[in-house]
């Protein structure tokens, strides 16, 4: 686990497709001060060894189990499509593995709880993406909700879609099972909004929604599936209306059918004002609004975020956070447990669009102070 003195997390890889080659094998070289990449498992065998030899693994596996029960690893990282997270992290937790999930953790609210379940009973780290919680932008936003900047927050607006993988040039595997039942715009794209917006106002209370498939067909754009047809199986356009509680509402959208959009991704709106950010999965940019009339000051304002170039705002922080808990101890802010909660928001809103019904959310989640948040100062190539 070390070179020299310092301590590494030694990871498993498993799943070496788009993710693993935009951040996370580029994360293990680039911090290499706390990531040691041991071995990589990839069904697609020439995928798995070509990635393997170009980011100096020492072991190369077809078969996870195999991994698990062979590899000289004490995390593993998963990213894989969804539908096979929670069978995924079990198995990890079985094999005594600490694990970095992409997101969703689990595909049903009683996958995300079996998970916690074991996880806690066997003292394993379940580190979550999205990222949202390591970001510099949320520690910022979280500041200003906190030191009254808005007053009381009466109303959220949250915005967290996109036109789908697949959509724009550059795709380095085959996109389509993200269209397809299993996965779908909501199961990707949701966890960062929500994130973002429970972090500061708490869980959801109740919630009442609507889905549907707007675009039945879709062509990926590039890469080894360029010009394949995909059926879409699963709804691409949500949206839903939250019940905060204490007389807190909000409404969401997330999916697959925005090409792109000026808006703000999320307005939280105050007695004493507004806060705007911009960014997309994250807060990279904050706004504020203040008509105070005590104090004369009216109008919009950009409002500084520190360090927001640190490790901690690039996607794979989430590795980072892993070995900060794993190795020296440190309190895990993206645990599982706001992940439960992020996983029952999408079953409730599948539930309450077939129903047309409000539904009652039964999860929460330890809430964290933003001075709980990592402040990491040092920075990064990685983007
Ligand atoms: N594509 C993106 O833009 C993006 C961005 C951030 C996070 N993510 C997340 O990363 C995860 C993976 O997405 P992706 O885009 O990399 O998908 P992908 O299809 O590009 O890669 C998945 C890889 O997993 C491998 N795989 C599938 N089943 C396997 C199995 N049983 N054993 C071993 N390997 C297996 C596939 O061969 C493939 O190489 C998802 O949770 C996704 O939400 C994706």
């Amino acid at each position: 686990m070390t070179t020299g003195d310092t301590p590494r997390l030694k990871i498993g890889m498993l799943g070496v497709g788009a993710a693993a080659q935009w951040y996370y094998l580029p994360a293990t070289k680039l911090w290499s001060d706390r990531l040691d990449l041991k071995a990589v498992c990839d069904l697609d065998i020439d995928r798995a060894r070509h990635f393997g030899e170009l980011y100096g693994a020492d072991a190369v596996f077809t078969d996870y189990e195999q991994m698990l029960s062979n590899a000289d690893i004490n995390a593993v990282a998963i990213l894989t499509p969804h539908e096979r997270h929670a069978e995924e992290v079990l198995l990890a937790i079985e094999h005594g593995k600490h694990v970095l999930i992409e997101k969703p953790m689990a595909g049903s609210l009683a996958d995300a709880e079996a998970i916690c379940e074991a996880a806690e009973a066997q003292g394993i780290q379940v580190s979550c993406a999205p990222p949202n919680m390591l970001h510099p932008g949320q520690r910022r936003l979280m500041q200003l909700v906190s030191s009254g900047a808005i007053g009381e927050v009466s109303l959220v607006r949250n915005t967290r879609s996109s036109m789908g993988p697949g959509s724009r040039p550059g795709a380095p595997t085959d996109f389509s099972w993200f269209y397809q039942s299993g996965a779908g715009g909501m199961s990707s794209m949701a966890g960062y909004g929500l994130i973002k917006m429970t972090a500061v106002l708490g869980p959801v209370k109740s919630l009442s929604a609507m889905s549907c498939i707007s675009m039945p067909e879709r062509i990926m754009r590039d890469g080894p599936a360029k010009g394949k047809v995909v059926q879409v199986d699963v709804p691409d356009n949500n949206v839903m209306v939250l019940d905060f509680g204490n007389n807190t509402l909000g409404t969401m959208d997330t999916g697959y059918v925005m090409m792109a959009s000026e808006a703000p991704d999320m307005e939280l709106f105050g007695t004493e004002g507004t806060l705007s950010t911009y960014g997309g999965d994250q807060v990279e940019k904050i706004r504020l609004y203040k008509d105070d009339w005590k104090t004369d000051v009216a109008g919009w304002q950009d409002v500084d975020i520190p360090n927001l170039e640190s490790r901690m705002s690039k996607h794979p922080s989430t590795l980072l956070s892993l070995a900060d808990a794993v190795l020296d101890g440190k309190p895990l802010v993206n645990g599982p447990r706001h992940m439960v909660h992020v996983v029952e928001v999408i079953e409730k809103t599948w539930l309450a669009a077939k129903t047309r019904q409000t539904v009652d959310l039964t999860t929460t989640f330890p809430m964290v102070s933003w001075e709980d948040l990592p402040f990491e100062t040092s920075t990064a190539k990685l983007v």
